[in-house]
């Protein structure tokens, strides 16, 4: 059936360029992500090659699903959630198709720079000067098209999930600035300007508050639009979702020394670090349970609606990893988890399960409407994807919960005489088998994410454009 495309006064065409390169990025960062899970198995797999050697793959896993899948998710659900619910096209075409474009250049330099061993060695933070400055350039530009766009907004009050989109621009800026202040010696060499406890304090701030800012603040304003938004339902408490921004705010920002338990740091900064940790449960888990009972009413739909699935169990990981966090901030919980693979089980439990399935849940959503489609081109293949991804996120968390508490346990142990129980050689052969298995987890993960990006083409394929929605958002 042939039908005209009228189009919105609604810029979608970077919410499109967006859209596409998370899952571009999701597909080269989670295989990159397989690669070095693989090599933890068979470490002959770096083939003795600098560039494909684990030290060097392992910040480009990082850097491509944080900055690459997770960011371009967020400016396509922020650039998509602003428009609508302000009722304003956003500022400026051009200002906008330069952060697109300057983020993908970002990305890209970190995918040629990282292999080739050039890194700040900051986690999370590892593009060297040049290249940071760059995205400092390009992530302002990003808070002027947002900022600018809510003040056009022909709606009296500023709706709950701006707030958060807004707060995640805000306060990353802050962060990456001040944890990248260095001295250049090149264009990619640099010193930090810390030095010692100070330096591992003010990356650490930063590194904690990157997964507070960049892999929950922005992804809780896209469940405060996509969740209400597939259900059909309005928010279940507009008033507890006030209360969850400003507490989480002002709580996640203290919280980061739990990183650096049992370090140089004086100790009454990690117990601050230790009660600030404990305490964010609440407004977390206020935020989840706002989202969850957002469905009253509809939870039949759940058996029916695939998309759905994706953003409930999103929030209910979210729940999870957020109970799981702050007891292994406790310090003597801590002493057992730190080093050990219960960290990465804890930040997969995250990062998978809430980050990637909210972002899932909130594309498949959105692709349809902003390509003109009527609905993705097949429902049983989210259904698939679905399936891969909850399967695959549980393999591996639960792998890495038994690898970590045994290497923990296995540490620790001694003897009568006080000599050690077991060698670390004996706790690395202890830990392969679920090395095998979070591998069998990360390639479910992996096909799901496939069978997204197939959808997705088909979709864009397939039937011309159905007539886009009427210009007035709901
Ligand atoms: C197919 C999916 C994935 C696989 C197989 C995978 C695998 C891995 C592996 C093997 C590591 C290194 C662990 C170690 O050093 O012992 C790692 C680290 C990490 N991954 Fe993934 N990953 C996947 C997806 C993701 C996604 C989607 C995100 C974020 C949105 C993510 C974020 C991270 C982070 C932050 C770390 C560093 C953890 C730390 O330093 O404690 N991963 N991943
Ligand atoms: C109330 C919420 C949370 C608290 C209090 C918390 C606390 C913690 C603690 C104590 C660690 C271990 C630090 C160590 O021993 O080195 C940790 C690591 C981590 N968490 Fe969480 N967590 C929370 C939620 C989350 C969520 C939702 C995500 C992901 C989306 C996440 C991602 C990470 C990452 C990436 C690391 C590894 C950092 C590194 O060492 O490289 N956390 N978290």
């Amino acid at each position: 059936m042939q039908i005209t495309v009228t189009h919105p006064p609604y810029n979608y065409r970077v919410v499109r360029q967006f859209t596409l390169m998370t899952i571009v990025w999701g597909v080269i960062g989670m295989c990159t992500g397989v690669l070095i899970a693989a090599q933890l198995v068979w470490p002959e797999l770096n083939f003795d090659t600098p560039w494909l050697s684990f030290g060097r793959l392992r910040p480009l896993h990082t850097s491509l699903v944080i900055f690459g899948f997770a960011g371009s998710a967020q400016f396509a659900a922020s650039y998509y959630a602003v428009q609508r619910t302000c009722q304003a096209r956003l500022f400026s075409d051009r200002l906008t198709a330069f952060t697109f474009w300057g983020w993908q250049l970002t990305i890209l330099i970190m995918l040629i720079t990282l292999p080739m061993g050039m890194t700040t060695t900051k986690e999370y933070a590892e593009i060297e000067f040049t290249g940071a400055v760059w995205m400092a350039i390009v992530w302002v530009a990003y808070g002027i098209v947002f900022f600018t766009t809510l003040t056009r907004r022909k709606t009296r009050h500023i709706y709950v999930g701006n707030w958060f989109f807004g707060a995640f621009i805000l306060v990353i800026a802050m962060l990456h600035v001040i944890n990248h202040l260095s001295v250049p010696v090149g264009w990619f060499k640099s010193y930090s300007l810390y030095a010692g406890a100070t330096d591992a304090m003010v990356q650490w701030w930063y590194g904690h508050n990157a997964v507070g800012f960049f892999l929950t603040t922005g992804f809780l304003g896209m469940m405060y639009y996509f969740v209400p938004k597939q259900v059909d339902r309005p928010v279940y408490s507009y008033r507890l979702s006030i209360v969850h921004f400003w507490a989480l705010i002002a709580l996640y920002i203290w919280a980061g020394p739990h990183h650096l338990h049992y370090t140089a740091l004086p100790d009454w900064a990690q117990s601050l670090g230790m009660v600030m940790s404990l305490i964010l449960l609440a407004p977390s888990w206020g935020g989840m349970i706002n989202g969850m009972m957002t469905l009253s009413g509809a939870w039949h739909r759940l058996r029916s609606d695939p998309i759905l699935r994706f953003l409930v169990v999103s929030l209910a990981f979210y729940g999870m990893s957020t109970f799981e966090g702050p007891m292994m901030a406790i310090k003597t919980v801590n002493a057992l988890s730190h080093y050990t693979d219960w960290t990465i089980g804890h930040v997969h439990a995250g990062a998978l399960g809430w980050v990637a399935m909210i972002t899932f849940g909130s594309l498949y959503h959105l692709i349809p409407k902003v390509f003109g489609r009527e609905q993705m081109h097949s429902i049983g293949l989210i259904n698939a994807h679905f399936w891969l991804a909850t399967i695959g996120t549980v393999l591996y968390i639960a792998s890495m919960w038994v690898n970590g508490i045994t290497q923990g346990l296995m540490w620790r142990a001694v003897n009568e005489d006080g000599t050690l129980t077991y060698s670390f050689v004996e706790a690395l052969e202890a830990s392969h088998i679920g090395y095998v298995v979070r591998l069998a987890g990360g390639l479910c993960f992996l096909s799901g994410m496939l069978l997204m990006a197939l959808n997705t083409w088909m979709t864009l394929r397939g039937t011309s454009p159905v007539a886009q929605r009427k210009a007035v958002p709901a």
